[in-house]
């Protein structure tokens, strides 16, 4: 089997730990085990026994993630080694050859690129940046067709940090439903909505949408690597049989914490502690912008750890990003990784200090690249 490859990783594959200031990452800054954990659940750390525990998802944690979903039972739920292979199971599990997709873009591309290596047609739909991010609905009316069998939303949106209004989501569904296609939906930056008002998943909305989630994004745990699948239950047991054949099962230390990551307490907690910083960061980087009107325009994200910025300069997205990275040891995403010049993707998601420092490298870069074409 052919596959693309996948540019958005990969390039932060190869470089993320080899420059001084990397601003590609999409979530928010992580918590150690001792910031999350008190000495009691250290001890239920430490007492836990190794094996493989429940290869669809220890019974409690499945519990615990189907209560965040209406009308969503246990076994209604697949624990998965991050959404990354929550989204590939999902596409292996519903995706024949032939079959055609329906895609919001700009999307993280990975179901995009898995999509295309099994054969099937992937169709876009934009967010347009003049509507605020908001979908092209008239779009995807015309791109779907009796042959589609997903429309794939990734909401809140990455890289844009758009969120749908409940009226878009309906219509999304009722699109799909009108070709008899389902709407799987990436919901892995929900809970991190700047203005703290969390919207519905497509899950509440309809017991036969899917959605892919996990710990990575707004709740600031990737290295965890514990992600998940809510949807109809012939599909998640159709979905388990798969994962036989992937990584079997997650982590039993993984899952134990991602348990007490899921109550309702901590988890309010982690959201708020992520909401001020991603408040901070943002107020930090419109006062920047600000400053370099000619320069730099964005959308302001509604949630999620980055911000999709539009540069005024006369050079390739891919270019900027590797001058950046040779000459500045700063990593930014270009915009060519989701096939769009003239965007550069920042991540918003780490401590301030950290953010200042990357800003004024980009600055710095910014007005050498100026001063060399004035020159
Ligand atoms: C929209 C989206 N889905 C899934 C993933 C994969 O994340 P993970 O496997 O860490 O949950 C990412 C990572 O950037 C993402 O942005």
């Amino acid at each position: 089997m052919k596959i693309e490859t996948f540019e958005l990783e990969r390039l932060q594959s190869i470089w993320e730990n080899r420059v001084d200031v990397n601003l590609t990452e999409s979530g928010l800054h992580p918590f150690s085990l001792r910031e999350l954990l008190d000495e009691e659940e250290v001890d239920q750390v430490l007492d836990l026994r190794l094996g493989y525990g429940w290869t669809n998802g220890e019974p409690s944690l499945r519990q615990a993630i189907s209560g965040h979903y209406a009308n969503t039972t246990p076994e209604e739920v697949l624990v998965t080694s991050g959404s990354a292979e929550a989204n590939f199971l999902a596409m292996w599990t519903l995706l024949e050859p032939g079959d055609e997709i329906a895609v919001m873009l700009p999307n993280y591309m990975q179901i995009w690129g898995i999509a295309r290596s099994l054969g099937v047609e992937a169709r876009g739909f934009r967010l347009r940046e003049v509507l605020a991010w908001a979908p092209d609905l008239d779009e995807l009316r015309a791109i779907v067709s009796p042959r589609t069998r997903l429309v794939v939303v990734c909401n809140p949106n990455n890289p844009t940090g758009a969120v749908l209004s409940r009226d878009a989501m309906e219509q999304i569904l009722e699109i799909a439903s009108s070709v008899g296609a389902t709407v799987y939906a990436d919901e892995v930056y929900k809970g991190v909505e700047l203005d703290g008002r969390e919207g519905p998943s497509f899950r509440d909305l309809d017991p036969s949408a899917i959605v892919a989630s996990g710990l990575s994004k707004a709740l600031a745990h990737p290295g965890l690597r514990i992600g998940w699948l809510a949807g109809p239950a012939d599909f998640i047991d159709a979905a388990w049989h798969r994962n036989d054949y992937t990584t079997i099962t997650t982590s039993v230390i993984s899952e134990h914490v991602a348990t007490i990551i899921l109550r309702p307490d901590r988890r309010r907690e982690i959201l708020d502690r992520n909401r001020e910083m991603l408040n901070q960061n943002l107020a930090m980087l419109v006062d920047w912008t600000r400053r370099r009107p000619d320069q730099f325009h964005f959308v302001p994200p509604r949630a999620g750890g980055m911000c999709f910025l539009r540069y005024a300069a006369n050079v390739n997205s891919t270019d900027l990003a590797t001058r950046l990275r040779n000459e500045k040891s700063l990593l930014v995403l270009p915009g060519d990784v989701y096939g769009m010049d003239h965007y550069l993707r920042l991540g918003i998601g780490e401590r301030g200090e950290y953010l200042k420092r990357g800003l004024e490298l980009l600055g710095e870069a910014f007005d050498e690249l100026q001063a060399r074409v004035a020159g």
